[in-house]
């Protein structure tokens, strides 16, 4: 930011150069000073500070945004935590894939929330065109804005834990375009990875080993095998519906037989597949609501 064209302005009381920008204000704006009339600087603090206001003003009147982790499906994983905020909740958001009847994340908290609660599915198609993709989720934060612009907290509820892969990301990050203002609060949930691991009590990584994410769905077929390779441990998640490239790879890395395979984890059909084979990989439909976990310990 530059005033006047002009990106720093000189306090004369204090022979000081100041950046001019968002945060720019007068040394001591307190103090009397013989130079104020026609100080740059202090103009522009007088500016960000009536912003600041403004701004300030503005979300006050707004409802808070809480971001909601409910774990990943057992309604006894969710955090008290979650539940209080729940229980006196008066709007609440889900996002639900197109063409799904019913939101899992919804399911769970059902019978925490007040009768008064008024409950919207957020559509959104399972796209991996990102412009498609974000466009979607720009009108569903102009849903979500409207709502808090009448003053009504909003509660957003995402399985597992909100800063993994979760959808609450793509709204948040559209809702602060829309309105910088916003005030937020973010409950953490039980991932469903945690979950999983600590239900196989297999940890995850420990001492210094390493551990890789892979959004399989998501990841290039020429940057699969370099994820895989990289690391002691790995977790994979959106196991799209063709595993091929995914099983293929595994089997080549001589780690097929080292996954463990965790489908509706914490969720009524749960089912723990150790030892994996191609053909079970292959066949297997219900792919998405899965997590693989690979540990190399003791490969060679
Ligand atoms: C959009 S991400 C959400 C992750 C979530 N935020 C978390 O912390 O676990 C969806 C992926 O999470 C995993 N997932 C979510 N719920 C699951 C469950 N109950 N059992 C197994 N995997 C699950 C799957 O890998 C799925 O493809
Ligand atoms: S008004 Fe503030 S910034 Fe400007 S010269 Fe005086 S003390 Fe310095």
């Amino acid at each position: 930011m530059s005033v006047q064209g002009l990106e720093y302005g000189y306090c004369q009381k204090y022979n000081k150069k100041i950046p001019l920008d968002e945060n720019t204000e007068c040394v001591h704006p307190h103090e009397y000073c013989r130079f104020r009339s026609s100080c740059l600087i202090h103009e522009l603090g007088k500016q960000n500070r009536l912003r600041k206001r403004a701004a300030q003003a503005k979300a006050k009147k707004m409802g808070t945004l809480y971001g909601i982790g409910v774990g990943p499906g057992d309604p006894r994983m969710i955090t008290l935590q979650a539940i209080d905020r729940l229980k006196s909740i008066e709007t609440v958001f889900a996002s639900k894939k197109s063409g799904v009847t019913e939101s899992v994340a919804y399911s769970i908290v059902q019978k925490y929330l007040p009768d008064y609660a008024k409950v919207h599915f957020l559509e959104f198609k399972a796209t991996y065109d990102r412009e498609k993709f974000d466009a979607v989720w720009a009108e569903n934060a102009k849903s979500v804005l409207e709502v808090l612009k009448t003053g009504q907290d909003c509660g957003y509820i995402t399985l597992g834990d909100p800063s993994l892969y979760s959808t609450f990301s793509h709204l948040l990050r559209n809702l602060i375009k829309l309105a910088p203002e916003i005030r937020v609060e973010i409950i953490p949930g039980v991932s469903t990875v945690t979950a999983a691991s600590n239900m196989l009590n297999v940890p995850l990584a420990i001492d210094g080993e390493s551990l890789t994410f892979i959004p399989s769905a998501q990841i290039e077929e020429t940057q699969l095998r370099p994820l895989i390779q990289l690391s002691d441990n790995l977790v994979f998640m959106k196991i799209p519906s063709d595993a091929q490239t995914l099983i293929t790879n595994l089997e080549e890395e001589g780690l097929l037989h080292r996954a463990i395979w965790v489908q509706k984890c914490c969720l009524p059909g749960q089912r723990v597949m150790k030892e994996l084979n191609k053909e079970v990989l292959e066949e297997e439909q219900e792919k998405y609501l899965s997590v693989l976990i690979v540990k190399k310990e003791g490969k060679k």
